[in-house]
C-alpha cells in the first residue's frame, strides 16, 4: 500500500436534527442527532446496550437520558453529556464509514466537518478537542460554505441552508466568507416544530401530541401557500384514534420562516457589490430540510421581487449536500491547508 491509500477523507456534517457522513471510500450514511444512555439498571437489562444513536435512540427514549446536542446552532450550554453525545455521535458516523477507531492500524483519517454557522464562531475549539484522537487532520467549516463548495458555487451565488435549529446565509465572493457574509436565524424546522405544536395544542386541547409527531407531519405534508388539500392525522384524545384537520395550522407554522428568510435576504443582497448583485439574486440556492417544503422555493423567489427578482433553485440532495462539500472540500485539500483552514 501506498502511503496516499493509506489516507481516508470524511466530510461530516454535524446537523441539529441529523448529521451525515461522505466518505473517500464510497460509504454514506446519515444519522438522527441524538445519542442516549439507559436512565438507569432496568432500562440497561433491556435495551442490552450502554448507548444508543440515531433512530435507534429515538424509539427507545422512554428507558433513555435522551440529548441531542445541538440546539439553535450551537453545541448546547455547559453540559458535559451534550459534549459526550457530540463525541458519540462523531464516532458513530466514522464507525459506519468503515473506520475502527479501536483499531491499532487504520489509515490516517482527515476529516472536515460543516457545523451550523453560529457553532464554527462559538463551538470551534470545543469541537475539536472533541474529535482529537478520532481524526488525524481536521477542519471546521461553516455548513452553507461546504454546501457551496460542493457545488462549486464558490462565486456570486447565496447560500440558504434551512436546517432544523437555524437557517444560515452565506453569500460566496470567490474566497473564504467572512462573518460580513453571513448570518443565521432561528427561524428553521424546530421553530416551525415548535409553533405547530403550540397551534395544535390551542385549536385542539383534547389532542395529545408530542414534537415528533408534529415533526413528522411537518416533513410529510408540510406546505407554504395554497393547500393542495385537507391535510388529516390520527391522534389519540383521551386514549381514542380520533381524526383532526391541521391545515391551517401547518400552513401558518411552516409560513411563519418564509417572512424572516425573505427579509434576511433583502437585507443580504444589497450589500454585495453593485455589479455583481444581479449575479448574486440569480443564483440564490437552497440547501438543508426544510428546503424540501412544499411551495418554499417559489415563495422565497417572490420574495426577491422588490429588489428587482431572482432565481433560486434547490440542492439535488439536501440530505447529503453537506456531507459531500465537506467530502470535497477534503480531497481538494492539500497538506498545507490543512493547518492554514484549521487555525
Ligand atoms: N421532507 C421534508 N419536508 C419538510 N421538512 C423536512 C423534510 N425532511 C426534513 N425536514 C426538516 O428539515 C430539518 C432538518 O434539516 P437538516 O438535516 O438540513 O438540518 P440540520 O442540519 O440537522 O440542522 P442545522 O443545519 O440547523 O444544524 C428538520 O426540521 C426536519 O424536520
Ligand atoms: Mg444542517
Amino acid at each position: 500500500m501506498t502511503d496516499r491509500q493509506k489516507v481516508l477523507n470524511v466530510g461530516i456534517d454535524l446537523g441539529t436534527s441529523r448529521s451525515a457522513i461522505s466518505a473517500s471510500n464510497g460509504q454514506r450514511h446519515v444519522v438522527e442527532s441524538y445519542v442516549g444512555w439507559p436512565v438507569d439498571m432496568v432500562a440497561r437489562k433491556v435495551l442490552k446496550r450502554s448507548v444508543l444513536i440515531g433512530s435507534d435512540a429515538v424509539e427507545n427514549r422512554t428507558m433513555l437520558d435522551l440529548h441531542r446536542p445541538l440546539e439553535r446552532g450551537l453545541v448546547k450550554e455547559g453540559s458535559k453529556k451534550d459534549l459526550d453525545a457530540v463525541r458519540q455521535l462523531l464516532n458513530h458516523l466514522l464507525e459506519l464509514a468503515g473506520i475502527d477507531l479501536e483499531a491499532k492500524k487504520r489509515p490516517s483519517v482527515r476529516a472536515v466537518v460543516g457545523v451550523p454557522a453560529e457553532a464554527m464562531r462559538v463551538n470551534k475549539q470545543q469541537l475539536r478537542s472533541t474529535l482529537e484522537g478520532a481524526v488525524d487532520s481536521l477542519m471546521i467549516v461553516s455548513e452553507p460554505f461546504a454546501v457551496a463548495y460542493g457545488l462549486d458555487a464558490l462565486l456570486h451565488s447565496l447560500i440558504v441552508d434551512i436546517g432544523a435549529g437555524t437557517s444560515d446565509f452565506c453569500i460566496m465572493r470567490g474566497h473564504f466568507p467572512t462573518e460580513e457574509d453571513q448570518r443565521t436565524l432561528v427561524a428553521a424546522g424546530d421553530s416551525i416544530d415548535e409553533n405547530l405544536l403550540k397551534l395544535v395544542q390551542e385549536h385542539h386541547p383534547e389532542a395529545q401530541v408530542s414534537v415528533y409527531m408534529v415533526r413528522e407531519w411537518k416533513e410529510k405534508h408540510g406546505f407554504v401557500g395554497k393547500p393542495q388539500g385537507r391535510v388529516k392525522v390520527t391522534v389519540p384524545v383521551k386514549g381514542t384514534p380520533t381524526e383532526i384537520d391541521i391545515t391551517d395550522d401547518l400552513r401558518s407554522a411552516c409560513e411563519s420562516i418564509v417572512e424572516p428568510l425573505v427579509e434576511t435576504m433583502l437585507d443580504l443582497l444589497p450589500r454585495v457589490d453593485p455589479e455583481f448583485q444581479a449575479k448574486v439574486r440569480n443564483n440564490v440556492i437552497l440547501s438543508g430540510g426544510c428546503s424540501l417544503l412544499s411551495g418554499l422555493r417559489p415563495a422565497l423567489q417572490d420574495g426577491l421581487d422588490p429588489i428587482g427578482g431572482g432565481n433560486i433553485q434547490s440542492v439535488k440532495d439536501a440530505v447529503f449536500a453537506g456531507a459531500e462539500g465537506c467530502l470535497a472540500i477534503a480531497l481538494d485539500a492539500e497538506d498545507e491547508d490543512w493547518d492554514r483552514l484549521v487555525s
